[in-house]
């Protein structure tokens, strides 16, 4: 995901004359959205050709764009507040001020500016060209990228010193060679905060949601949820003793990090098979299918605009087909493989990049950045400053949201990808395990990276800990352990995360996770679904698109608890869908846990785990 973020703050409105003219308000706003335009676009193209082509001279061409962007936006929030905006009739009007008077990490002198975009680069270039070499048993001296050869042990070895080597070499090629950076970087991302008026940089992400006890609503839902992963979690870590007999497991009921599937143990879907709850019948991943059926890169994306267009969605412009970067490029160029979804902002212009593979995890994937596009293109007709998600989860929920149609059983065999006779109460458990192991595990995962940023703006722990404070958060929520000794300050396993080097704020997932569910049971009450949300599968259903398109097409113009209001009749946030989506796999999971001790010491990792 990569859009560009703008938000919320009243800046005070000086001791000079304002006008409160909101017809010259209006010419003038009118003329800043297409000014603003072309603006952006340079910066967004700079910034692609960086991205898919990582060079010193690409990087430094971004980082002038950056610059250049952010003098026009400081310019204009200077402008804006020639107007008495806050006192304005007309709400979308005022809104629209209150977005472009505030000015972000534009607010920062030149030099701190580039400072920041020279830290930042130095940072997402670190994390995108690291490769790990000396693996166990080579004897020619090749070197392994994260994408997509240590992502691939992650998830299909089961040799633990082979995952021992990928986790820990790939934390001291990426994240150990960056805290002394990214302190020097939240200082300057801190500063631009106080400018703005907020206490430090997690007060100004955090005011994106536009709701004063955010911080508590995620607590709340966190809470709500911690039952399912708690469930989930002993089921996983039992199995993972028989399979990995031979290695000791921490007294403390943590899961060592490193055998969950997943360099970051944030979705165990690779481990489906092992977890099946009727192993004798259909799984859910679909991936020697994909390859049997000879699917290509370019059939998954097919595949997504496919059921975007179903619901009555635009199909991929040319544009599209044309720049995007579906694969990872073999002319030895270096890219930065996370994928993610781009806005160019002349409405004609969107584009994905990322190194595809095929497999069901892209599957996922592809629908989930597709639906940024959709998103893009569904609010390309609003003022620039609404051309966002109606808050960051929102974005982030689109796909996921199609994705829990396309996995049901009943639509893979559909399209081919699983057989006849995927109507069966046991391949339904194996479905839901297959969701619990992408969604319920991932959870925490998404809540705990913001904790811990946001504490670390707040300084609530400093540079000698930032690693310490990591695991802390780790070993609490994940309920998860190092597989080798931590340094609390020489280690910086959060760098080793792509949203971190990168600043890409990471509780909008968190938030998507809990309105996908909301979204989903929406959609299928409008195309007159009835029975179990699991078994709902909204292809081509034009009142289920009518639903979705209305929310898009609104980008962030209003509150985003009207839109949600509007959408599914409630202006909260509330995890009961995705609850009662996975209750006959809980009722399943606490008969099967019933010998397990559920849970692990929640005050902290195992003793001796993290030294100093
Ligand atoms: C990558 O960027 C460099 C400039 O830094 C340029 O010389 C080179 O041609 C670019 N490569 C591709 C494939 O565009
Ligand atoms: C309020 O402003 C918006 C956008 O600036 C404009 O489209 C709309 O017509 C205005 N509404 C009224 C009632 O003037
Ligand atoms: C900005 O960069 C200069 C030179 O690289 C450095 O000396 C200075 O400390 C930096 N400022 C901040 C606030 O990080
Ligand atoms: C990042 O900055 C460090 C410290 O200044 C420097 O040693 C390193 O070469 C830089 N790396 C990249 C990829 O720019
Ligand atoms: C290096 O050796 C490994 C096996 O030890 C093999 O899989 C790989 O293909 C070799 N790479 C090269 C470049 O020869
Ligand atoms: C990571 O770095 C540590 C400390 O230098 C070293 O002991 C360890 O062998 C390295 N691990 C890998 C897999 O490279
Ligand atoms: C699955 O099938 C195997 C042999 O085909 C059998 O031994 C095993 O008991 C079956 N497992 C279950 C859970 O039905
Ligand atoms: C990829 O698959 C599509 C059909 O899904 C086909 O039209 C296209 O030629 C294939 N591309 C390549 C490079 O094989
Ligand atoms: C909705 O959220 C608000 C603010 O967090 C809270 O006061 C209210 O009780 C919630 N309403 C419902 C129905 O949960
Ligand atoms: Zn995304």
């Amino acid at each position: 995901m990569l859009w560009l973020v703008l938000s919320v703050v009243l800046l005070s409105s000086g001791c000079f004359a304002q006008s409160d003219d909101e017809e010259a308000a209006q010419i003038w706003v009118d003329q800043y959205n297409q000014d603003v335009q072309g603006v952006y676009f340079d910066y967004v193209s700079a910034d692609w050709t960086y991205n898919t082509n990582i060079t010193d001279h690409n990087s430094q061409l971004a980082n002038e764009k950056a610059a250049e962007s952010a003098a026009f936006d400081n310019q204009k929030a200077i402008e804006a507040n020639n107007w008495d905006w806050p006192n304005f009739q007309n709400e979308s009007l005022k809104r629209e001020f209150s977005k472009i008077a505030d000015m972000g990490y534009a607010a920062l002198s030149d030099e701190d500016f580039n400072n920041m975009t020279k830290l930042n680069s130095n940072m997402t270039t670190i994390y995108s060209t690291a490769t790990v070499c000396n693996k166990p048993g080579d004897t020619n001296g090749t070197c392994y990228p994260l994408d997509p050869d240590l992502e691939e042990v992650m998830s299909s070895s089961r040799d633990w010193d082979e995952l021992v080597w990928a986790w820990e070499g790939w934390r001291n090629e990426s994240g150990r060679k960056m805290p002394d950076t990214y302190e020097q970087f939240a200082e300057l991302l801190n500063k631009a905060a106080v400018i703005n008026g907020y206490a430090d940089n997690g007060e100004y992400w955090r005011s994106w949601y536009e709701s004063a006890d955010f911080r508590q609503i995620c607590e709340n839902l966190w809470l709500e949820l911690k039952p399912l992963y708690q469930q989930l979690h002993a089921y996983v870590r039992s199995k993972l003793r028989d399979i990995y007999s031979g290695h000791t497991f921490p007294g403390t009921g943590h899961i060592p990090a490193h055998i969950l599937g997943n360099m970051w143990a944030q979705s165990w879907l690779a481990l489906e098979q092992e977890m099946r709850p009727y192993p004798n019948k259909t799984g859910l991943d679909v991936t020697d299918e994909l390859i049997k059926q000879g699917y290509n890169n370019t059939g998954l994306f097919l595949l997504a605009e496919d059921f975007f267009v179903s619901l009555g969605m635009d199909p991929m412009v040319d544009n599209f087909w044309e720049n995007s970067m579906i694969e990872k490029p073999t002319d030895g160029r270096e890219v930065v493989c996370h994928a993610s979804a781009w806005d160019f902002y002349n409405g004609i212009d969107f584009r994905i990049k990322q190194c595809t593979r095929v497999n069901t995890e892209w599957l996922i994937t592809t629908h989930h950045e597709m639906g940024h596009i959709e998103y893009f293109m569904e609010y390309k007709h609003q003022p620039v400053q609404f051309r966002d998600g109606a808050n960051p989860g929102f974005h982030e929920a689109i796909g996921d949201v199609i994705a829990l149609s396309v996995s049901t059983p009943n639509h893979m065999e559909s399209i081919g990808l699983l057989p006849e006779g995927a109507d069966d109460p046991e391949v339904d458990m194996n479905f839901l395990m297959s969701e619990a192991l992408k969604k319920i595990a991932f959870i925490p995962f998404g809540y705990l990276i913001d904790q811990w940023r946001w504490d670390l703006f707040g300084e609530e722990f400093d540079r000698n800990n930032y690693n310490g404070a990591w695991w802390d958060v780790r070993c609490r929520y994940q309920g998860i352990s190092p597989p080798v000794t931590r340094s609390a300050s020489g280690d910086f396993d959060a760098g080793a995360k792509y949203h971190v080097p990168a600043n890409t704020p990471y509780i909008r997932y968190f938030v998507s996770y809990v309105l996908q569910y909301q979204f989903h049971k929406a959609m299928c009450d409008a195309a007159n679904y009835v029975g179990p949300y699991h078994r709902c599968d909204v292809y081509k259903s034009n009142e289920a698109g009518d639903l979705l398109r209305a929310m898009m097409e609104t980008g962030a113009s209003r509150p985003w608890p009207e839109i949600l209001e509007q959408m599914t009749g409630s202006r909260n946030m509330t995890a009961q869908p995705l609850i009662d989506y996975f209750q006959p796999l809980m009722d399943w999971l606490i008969e099967e846990n019933a010998d397990e001790t559920l849970g692990w010491d929640e005050t902290g990792c195992p003793v001796g785990s993290i030294v100093p």
